[in-house]
């Protein structure tokens, strides 16, 4: 492309001495033949071909800036190492219906192997729906769903690096050294001790959302003890739950081999169910052996040109690092960017606004207005695997994520409704778009941004989109073996 883009400038360069200083003999042949070029080359491309030559903008060799800013190699010390029987007994759990109120959901059911660790869908559809992936359906008769989760299953790769302290999009899951667990989280000090690192604290939480794996109030008795926020009580959520674990041989065995604390049955609680989900998740879906990876061992030529180039945006004029930072890619702050609102929201902006289909993100935490639209900076890592993308998964394309970023505005004024994947329900998909359809709420996405706008290229975009590719590991592509073929409960592992 540089050579293309030198050849078009030098053409240019003489056709315009050309007619300056020679006599012209034929005059009306030049015009034709001038005529000629600049039909062929708008003046468009000449500007930007030029711009871009005389810039360097595409510099396929890394540059100062980027390796100023490159991260540390990946290497086992970021990772908390579990021992292999906890991580098996973790992927159990993992997958294992019991630990939902009506039995009919699992952990999996929305961070599948199938769907790279998430559901593939823009907005998860929970207990009570039917099928895996993005074939899931919102259920049937009066075992379907009541709405749809409000926001989009996020990937679980590399979370048991010991760096991802904060979990969720709005973080409300974080390590905090001053709390008696060790971690802040919604059930404040009712959160039992014991918890090993966030993976495990966050994994006490989905069985506890109704939406997620309880069921709604009068289906069972977990989902009761949801209902009136009994999680750690006698016969909370948490104790139910572990009942049920240590009523199956098959886990109390397991258990007993892999906790020195656990004896008989009774002494299983939700901790150690938790804490060994956390070390499988931790432990599986590691991805640190991307082309990117490789490159930062020095393993010279691992990244193509190409991908060099997009790394040199990435890092530079594109300004993706601002955000996107260390080894994981994410500065773990929490930004707005104005990403699409879909669904059914949080509850914010209610009566009057938009009766509660907004999503605040970081402020429902902190309460801090200036907090307003914030969410978390995701890790990009596997990028290309983890669509839909975007906190509400109204992206399915990455192309638009990126140009998303490069100028909101007009993004979200373009905003292609037809590329989410939200399984059809009249009443649900009546909601879908009511934030993005309404100008007023729409535009208040712009309000609080901590993003300027980037004037990229198409060419541009496509190196970034190079660069995505390349910290994408190839190792996580093909992840059906990490579903097992049975689970200790004997409930069916598929819908
Ligand atoms: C019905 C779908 C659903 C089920 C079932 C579910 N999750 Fe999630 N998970 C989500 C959604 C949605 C989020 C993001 C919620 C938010 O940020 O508010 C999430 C977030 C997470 C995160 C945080 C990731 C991050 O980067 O912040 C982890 C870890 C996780 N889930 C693990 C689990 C485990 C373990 C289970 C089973 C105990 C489980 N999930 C069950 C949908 C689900
Ligand atoms: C000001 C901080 C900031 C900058 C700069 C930034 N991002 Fe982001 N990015 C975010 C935030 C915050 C999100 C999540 C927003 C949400 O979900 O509402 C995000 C989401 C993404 C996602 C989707 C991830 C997912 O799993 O949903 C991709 C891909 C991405 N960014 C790539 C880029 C690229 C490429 C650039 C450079 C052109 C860039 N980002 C610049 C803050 C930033």
């Amino acid at each position: 492309m540089i050579q293309k883009s030198l050849i078009i400038a030098l053409a240019l360069s003489t056709s315009i001495s050309v007619s300056a200083k020679r006599t012209i003999v034929d005059e009306e042949a030049y015009l034709q033949y001038e005529k000629e070029v600049q039909a062929k080359i708008s003046r468009e491309d000449m500007v930007k071909s030029m711009h871009r030559f005389g810039h360097g903008k595409l510099n396929r060799r890394v540059t100062q800036n980027t390796i100023e800013q490159l991260p540390d190699a990946i290497t086992d010390d970021d990772f908390d190492i579990h021992p292999a029987d906890k991580v098996a007994l973790g992927k159990f759990l993992f997958f294992d219906k019991i630990l939902s109120g009506n039995q009919n959901d699992s952990c999996a059911t929305c961070h599948h192997p199938f769907a790279w660790s998430g559901d593939g869908l823009s907005l998860p559809i929970g207990e009570g729906g039917d099928g895996t992936g993005v074939a899931r359906t919102t259920g049937y008769l009066e075992s379907e769903v009541h709405e749809r989760v409000p926001r989009n299953a996020p990937q679980i790769f590399n979370l048991g690096a010991k760096s991802f302290e904060i979990m969720f999009h709005d973080g409300r899951v974080r390590r905090d050294d001053s709390r008696p667990s060790g971690f802040l989280t919604p059930a404040g000090d009712d959160l039992p001790m014991g918890l090993e690192n966030p993976l495990a604290a966050q994994a006490m939480f989905p069985i506890t959302s109704s939406a997620e794996m309880a069921g709604q109030v009068g289906e069972n008795s977990v989902a009761d003890a949801t209902s009136v926020d009994n999680l750690a009580g006698v016969d909370g959520v948490w104790n139910q739950l572990a009942k049920r674990v240590q009523d199956i041989n098959e886990y109390v065995e397991l258990f007993k081999g892999v906790y020195s604390d656990v004896n008989s049955a009774e002494d299983i609680t939700m901790v150690h169910i938790a804490n060994a989900i956390g070390a499988f998740e931790g432990d599986i879906w590691r991805a640190d052996n991307s082309a990117f990876d490789k490159f930062l061992r020095g393993e010279e030529g691992a990244m193509s040109p190409n991908q060099i180039a997009g790394m040199n945006l990435f890092y530079g004029d594109a300004g993706c690092s601002g955000c996107h930072s260390g080894q994981f890619l994410t500065s773990n702050e929490f930004k707005s960017i104005g990403m699409p609102q879909i669904g059914p929201g949080k509850g914010d902006n209610l009566p009057g606004f938009r009766d509660g289909l907004d999503d605040f993100g970081r402020e429902r935490e902190t309460g801090d207005i200036a907090d307003r639209y914030r969410f978390r900076v995701p890790s990009i890592r596997n990028a290309l695997l983890t669509g839909p993308w975007g906190h509400a998964g109204a992206y399915n394309d990455l192309r638009a994520v990126i140009k998303h970023h490069l100028n909101p505005a007009d993004a979200l004024a373009n905003y292609d409704q037809t590329q989410v994947l939200l399984p059809y329900r009249r009443d649900l998909s009546a909601l879908d778009f009511a934030v993005m359809n309404d100008e007023y709420s729409r535009n208040s996405l712009l309000s609080n941004l901590d993003i300027e706008n980037v004037d990229l290229t198409e060419e541009q975009i496509d190196r970034l989109m190079d660069f995505l590719d390349a910290v994408t590991d190839r190792n996580s592509i093909d992840l059906r073996t990490d579903v097992p073929s049975k689970v200790p409960s004997g409930l069916p592992i598929f819908d």
